[in-house]
């Protein structure tokens, strides 16, 4: 078969060098000028981007801009011939282009095959650390793709992915985008239930998954539930990454590694349209079933690209290490992809970030010399109650930036972030995006600044966010309202929601019409934007994503319950956790119960989704129409006088719930 060099593919342009690490250790990337951060001399001389202007070019033509961008930095087997075309409720970006994105993000590397692309570091102390160059990489995801094939997989097929962090992951998935095979990936520490719904929606034909993985100190099964949600399926086969050595035995089950050893090494890379889709990300909306977020394969790559290089200036030498798991968006486009696509190196960990000490992370990050760290403020706070000697002991100084993704950070955690991990010498980047956005669409960047406490910032160069009202017109200056995207639209934003036109019109474009509705509150302030969080029944419990109809569909399955209400309170952790109002049918509340619902809920969706707390009430607070008013169940919980009284049918309940509130949780520690 004819090879194809695409060694020659084009690279990505030219950085100006960081070579901050190696001559000028702990160096400082801010100053602090009238209340507020800005980047340093230093800073501005390495950024990617250093000019403000980049904000008003983009803005007079965003589809031109955006095509600068998709050609410089993406390589293309065929030009598109149109940039952008709007026929809402969807959109296209690059049409007519051509591109395979395992050649964006591996093959176009290979002029230095030696160079590392992946470290992976295992939970056990005692285990070897694994680092994999472009060119065992490029090697590995050929073989696998071919595994694939030869188990059937063919281009626009799913394949499912219920992997732990181990590289085996990464390498499975840049397999699918070579031969154009869609992704999708599920959190490992989701049920058996959650992996099952996921599976018959994407209509999956192989299951890639491991016998288990290490977390705190212990191994942990996951082919268990891998086996009963694939049970009954379209699943044909399963592939299991030996990771905690159980024997697995079956007709239905192929030993990953053993596999790929056996495959033929070269793949022909599937050239896809740009419009394609590449992968599937399952997501949790108002309803109880989540929705299979549709994700591009030319846009989506021309934003992580140009995030990963302009938001975290990551240059090629630099190594990026995003604490996500893969199952969330984050994992994917900041653990795997952007650190490929722009040819710098990624580092991923396996374990408990306090395993087996509070020390673990500042290690990992002194031993890997990790130059841009991106977590979520839940991880912060987790930090910030140990003792400080865990980070002081370790040398920090090859940090240049720092990133917090998938909640609102406070100042505390904010400031702690700055001085205790970042030696108050790099920026912090808040970065606001969604499952849908792809990629990151709201931050400051790094060689502009200015970095503020609880500030996101700007919209992206080439994007634009507004802030309005109920009916879509601009709030006052400083007003909260409604965050809305305008057109057009950012290139990594979804596409659709499989299987489901109906409901990605009605959650994304029915308010608004010609705004993409992020269902997120915010405010300006000194023209940056504050993000106050979701306006709609989306909880973020320790920065994961979860709907509280979800868990309330869970706590219905138990037939001892008449009606229920989940709504999120306020956590120092997690940010904020789940709490269950149950009315139940007959039977007497006990404690019992309580703990009886809360282990079925993890059982049936994950840990995340465990109440901290179940009240069992008479009546739950409802409208004439029958519309449960969480909203005053949420005021309740902090003490705050709830509002709208007068539209409920049932008064009196609020009184009775907020007696029952305050004798389970005194009101001084709410
Ligand atoms: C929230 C995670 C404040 C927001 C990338 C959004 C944030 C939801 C931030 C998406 C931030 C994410 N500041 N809130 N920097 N980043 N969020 O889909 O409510 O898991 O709508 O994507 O997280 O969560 P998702």
């Amino acid at each position: 078969m004819k090879k194809h060099n695409h060694q020659q593919a084009k690279r990505p342009t030219t950085d100006k060098r960081s070579n901050h690490q190696a001559k000028r250790p702990a160096v400082s990337y801010i100053i602090k000028r009238n209340g507020a951060y800005w980047p340093s001399k230093e800073m501005k001389k390495i950024a990617n981007i250093s000019d403000p202007k980049i904000y008003e070019k983009a803005a007079k033509d965003p589809i031109k801009f955006w095509g600068k961008l998709a050609e410089e930095g993406i390589s293309w087997e065929k030009k598109w011939d149109k940039t952008y075309v709007e026929k809402l409720p969807y959109f296209e970006w690059f049409k007519g282009g051509k591109l395979n994105f395992c050649i964006n993000c591996v093959d176009r590397h290979l002029d230095q095959p030696n160079k590392t692309a992946l470290i992976w570091i295992p939970e056990p102390i005692n285990e070897k650390p694994i680092k994999i160059t472009y060119g065992e990489l490029h090697n590995k995801v050929s073989k696998f793709a071919n595994v694939l094939k030869q188990n059937g997989i063919e281009k626009g097929d799913v394949v499912s992915i219920y992997l732990p962090m181990v590289p085996q992951a990464l390498i499975a998935m840049l397999a699918c985008t070579r031969i154009g095979a869609i992704h999708s990936v599920v959190f490992s520490a989701f049920s058996a239930d959650a992996l099952k719904t996921r599976i018959i929606d994407g209509k999956a034909k192989i299951l890639i998954t491991s016998d288990g993985y290490y977390r705190k100190g212990k191994p942990e099964d996951l082919l268990k539930k891998a086996k009963k949600a694939a049970k009954r399926t379209t699943v044909k086969k399963i592939i299991v990454v030996s990771r905690i050595g159980k024997k697995v035995r079956g007709r239905k089950f192929l030993n990953f590694d053993e596999e790929l050893e056996k495959a033929d090494d070269y793949c022909e890379p599937e050239m896809m349209k740009s419009e394609d889709t590449m992968f599937l990300l399952y997501t949790s909306g108002t309803t109880g079933k989540p929705k299979g977020v549709i994700h591009d394969t030319g846009g989506y790559a021309t934003q992580a690209y140009w995030t990963c290089k302009w938001n975290f200036d990551l240059h090629p030498e630099d190594v990026m290490w995003c604490t996500a798991d893969i199952g969330w968006i984050t994992g994917h486009t900041y653990a795997m992809y952007g650190p490929l696509l722009t040819g710098a190196t990624t580092l991923i960990y396996e374990g408990g970030p306090t395993f087996p000490n509070p020390g673990r992370w500042w290690k990992i990050i002194q031993d890997y010399k990790v130059n841009v760290f991106y977590t979520a403020p839940t991880a912060i706070r987790l930090f910030m109650k140990e003792n400080p000697s865990w980070i002081k002991k370790h040398d920090l100084s090859s940090l240049k930036i720092l990133g917090s993704v998938g909640e609102p950070i406070d100042k505390k955690s904010w400031m702690w972030y700055l001085e205790k991990i970042g030696g108050s010498r790099c920026p912090i980047i808040d970065t606001w995006w969604q499952t849908e956005t792809g990629g990151t669409v709201i931050n400051t960047l790094p060689g502009i600044g200015p970095f503020v406490p609880t500030i996101s910032g700007k919209s992206f160069p080439g994007t634009e966010h507004v802030i309005v009202n109920e009916k879509g017109n601009p709030v006052k200056k400083g007003e909260s309202g409604f965050l809305a995207q305008k057109s057009p639209f950012a290139p990594g934003m979804l596409h659709g929601v499989h299987n489901n036109h109906k409901k990605y019109v009605d959650t994304y474009w029915k308010k608004f019409k010609t705004m993409y509705d992020t269902s997120d509150g915010a405010h300006i302030e000194n023209n940056l934007i504050r993000i106050t969080g979701r306006t709609d029944d989306v909880m973020k419990v320790a920065g994961h994503r979860l709907a509280t109809a979800e868990v309330e569909n869970a706590i219905h399955d138990n037939k001892k319950v008449g009606d229920c209400a989940v709504v999120p309170m306020p956590d120092k952790m997690k940010g904020q956790v789940p709490i269950a109002f149950v009315v139940l049918k007959k039977s007497k509340p006990s404690e019992k119960l309580e703990k009886k619902l809360i282990k079925y809920v993890d059982k049936k969706i994950g840990p995340t989704a465990r109440p901290k707390k179940i009240f069992f009430v008479d009546d739950l607070p409802k409208t004439r129409s029958g519309k449960i008013m969480r909203r005053i169940l949420r005021a309740l919980l902090i003490n705050e006088k709830p509002e709208g009284l007068s539209t409920l049918i049932n008064p009196d309940s609020v009184e009775k719930i907020k007696t029952i509130i305050n004798q389970k949780i005194p009101t001084s520690n709410k």
